[in-house]
């Protein structure tokens, strides 16, 4: 298993370009299938979960195309579905796979999708999303492990949802994602309500409009999808990855450097400039792509509360722990959206940052003087917010298991030694290469 190995204590300096959105690529590529012409896409991230994504897409039938490894550009052809189904030893790995009901039910009338599971952060259930289906006509068992989801024979077109008014008792991102694709197929109008206004979800719709869906609504609580007989191929290019620019926005911030972060959007980081101004960060917007972020004179501390978007993302919650280990006074996080999102926690009280935990509530006292050892990964963000303790921390950090940040940060330790962090990785035998995967893909 590959670790990253941390000299901390250096003031990041310089421009750090973002790559596109894992969680806009994610469902892009599950679209394709909602086609039998050609779909390209671009800007796409070169982490483990879009690979994963492919082998997953080429297992059900589609032939995915890629002229580099790892792949930033994809030609998606899903001409035929040989296997409306994505099996478990794929789904195990990434939750998302869960992508690909909803378009199989739009294009087949019928899927076999491997139960996700729950994960480190949470039971993470998808009853939202097979109950939407349900009231588009879907009858769905789950059994053995798997959603086995069909539509009955209906009209010219054989087995077509319909249409339907649905209400989302929870906000849910791929929930709404998984719905917005079934409806673009389905015979009649869909109407979504306490609908996820994610930019990724904007993204998507935006992406299926190409594709000659017929959606308004996104970006709103309440989306409406007026279903289609047939759509046709687009090329796409996904948003930049705001989780990822948060990140080296707090690295920027947590390590007193000066950062510029390139190609991303800065206003779907709303909520996490106006947290970072609130600490006494001083942030600037310099254009439509670009946000620059200083050293602070005093770090103060701010209690932060994660919601849905346009709230302040879950996504970003470890990272921002690690900074208020660093603000003075106390800082108050509440974590509303997973049950189980404070693993990073315990690895940072080993660093000798003072937390308690308390069921959703973690209370941060600081500053505290960070000191390097070796810490354990549970999962992608909290492996990004030991990462930016490990920035501040005296001595050295080794960062175990990052097989979890390659799941989701392209080029995490080049991006980050090209403006001036002491970071290393240190390669151990362990899961496959990105360059097998892609291989078996094509
Ligand atoms: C998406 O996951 C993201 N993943 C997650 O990012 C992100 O943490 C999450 O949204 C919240 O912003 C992708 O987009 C691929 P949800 P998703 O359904 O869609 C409950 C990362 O690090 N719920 O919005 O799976 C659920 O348990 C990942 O990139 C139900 O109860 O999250 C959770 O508490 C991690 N029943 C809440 O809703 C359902 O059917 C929000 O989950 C669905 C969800």
């Amino acid at each position: 298993m590959d670790k990253f190995l941390i000299r901390g204590g250096k003031a990041l300096r310089g421009t750090v370009k973002v790559s596109g959105a894992k969680n806009s690529a994610l469902p892009a590529m599950a679209a394709a299938l909602l086609t039998a012409e050609p779909v390209k896409l671009h800007n796409v991230p070169k982490v483990r979960d879009l690979i994963t994504m492919s082998k997953l897409l080429a297992f059900i039938g589609a032939r995915v195309s890629v002229t580099e490894l790892p792949a930033g550009d994809y030609l998606i052809e899903a001409r035929a579905l040989n296997d409306a189904e994505a099996p478990y030893d794929l789904v195990k790995t990434m939750r998302a796979s869960i992508l690909t009901l909803g378009p199989l039910m739009a294009r087949a009338g019928v899927a076999r999708v491997s139960l996700p599971g729950g994960c480190a952060i949470g039971a993470r259930p998808v009853d939202l999303h097979l109950s939407a289906l349900e009231k588009m006509g879907a009858e769905i068992v789950t059994s053995h492990g798997y959603i086995e989801a069909k539509v009955h024979g209906n009209g010219s077109r054989g087995r077509r949802l319909k249409g339907a008014h649905i209400v989302f008792e929870k906000i849910t991102v791929t929930g709404t994602e998984n719905i917005l694709m079934a409806a673009a197929l389905a015979e009649g109008e869909t109407i979504l309500e306490n609908a996820a206004r994610e930019p990724e979800v904007t993204d998507l719709a935006e992406m299926l409009r190409k594709m000659g869906a017929q959606i308004s609504g996104d970006g709103s609580s309440t989306l409406r999808i007026r279903g289609v007989e047939k759509l046709h191929g687009t090329e796409h290019s996904v948003i930049p990855d705001r989780i990822e620019a948060g990140t080296f926005l707090l690295a920027g911030a947590i390590t007193g450097g000066d950062l510029t972060i390139a190609n991303c959007v800065p206003e779907h980081l709303g909520a996490v400039v106006a947290k970072m101004e609130q600490t006494g960060v001083p942030m600037e917007i310099v254009d439509k792509t670009t946000i620059r972020v200083r050293r602070a004179k005093k770090l103060a501390a701010s209690d932060m509360t994660t919601e849905e978007y346009p709230g302040f993302a879950t996504d970003m919650q470890a990272q921002y722990m690690a900074l208020a280990t660093q603000a003075e006074g106390t800082s108050a996080i509440t974590e509303t959206i997973c049950e189980n999102r404070y693993l990073h926690a315990s690895e940072m009280m080993r660093m000798g940052a003072h937390i308690s935990v308390e069921g959703r509530r973690a209370v941060v006292r600081g500053p505290a003087a960070l000191s390097g050892t070796t810490v354990q990964t549970s999962d992608l963000r909290a492996s990004a917010g030991l990462v930016l303790a490990g920035l501040v921390a005296s001595g050295e950090t080794i960062i175990d298991r990052v097989y979890h940040i390659d799941r989701g940060y392209e080029g995490i330790v080049e991006k980050l030694r090209g403006v001036g962090a002491n970071i290393e990785r240190i390669h151990g035998p362990g899961p496959e290469t990105k360059q097998s995967a892609l291989t078996a893909a094509r």
